[in-house]
């Protein structure tokens, strides 16, 4: 039996994008674990309290699915969990370039394997930064997240502003 892989992510939101690709992983494993980024080396727009909530939301209807998260590095996580496999989506060949890197960088320090799953072309120009982005100006962000999460999306922003 493989061990349950773990998808790890900012998911400053989560988009559609992420939900292919938990969707496709978990039909392959049987389940997976996605991991939230507590600490961010980049500024999110939403609290970590805000990103898991989000994250469980759209991820519920998804059999085998659960969340987690974790503080500092993720090499830390995976040998701290015994984690055997990470999950990463990959949109093009930046995000290629830029998995491959830390996919040698986690190995190098755990052991683990990272496995890329190619994005689902529906949504492969689609990014968290483009989702906030639209949200902030008061666009339209039904093609961009689930839309289990559009509306306190949209909420949160409009208290923020
Ligand atoms: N389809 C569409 N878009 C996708 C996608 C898919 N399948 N998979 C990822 N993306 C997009 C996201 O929307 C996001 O867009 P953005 O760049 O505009 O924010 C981007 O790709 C990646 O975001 P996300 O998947 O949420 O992860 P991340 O790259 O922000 O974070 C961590 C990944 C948490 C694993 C990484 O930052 C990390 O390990 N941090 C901890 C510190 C650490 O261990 N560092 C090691 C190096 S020193």
């Amino acid at each position: 039996m493989p061990p349950k892989p773990i998808f790890p992510g900012s998911f400053d939101p989560i988009t559609l994008g992420h939900v292919a690709t938990v969707r496709l992983a978990s039909r392959v494993f049987g389940g997976l674990t996605i991991v939230v980024a507590q600490n961010l080396e980049k500024n999110s727009l939403f609290t970590f309290e805000q990103r898991m909530d989000m994250t469980a939301s759209a991820v519920k209807d998804i059999a085998g699915v659960s969340i987690d998260s974790f503080s500092g590095l993720l090499s830390d996580y995976i040998a701290q969990n015994g984690v055997g496999v990470v999950i990463r989506g990959v949109r093009n060949s930046m995000d290629f370039e830029y998995e491959t890197q830390m996919s040698r960088l986690n190995a190098g320090l755990t052991g683990a394997v990272t496995l890329f799953f190619p994005s689902d072309p529906r949504y492969s120009h689609i990014s968290s930064t483009m989702a906030r982005q639209v949200a902030v100006l008061g666009g339209d962000v039904s093609g961009l997240v689930p839309s289990k999460i559009a509306g306190k999306l949209k909420m949160i922003i409009n208290e923020q502003l």
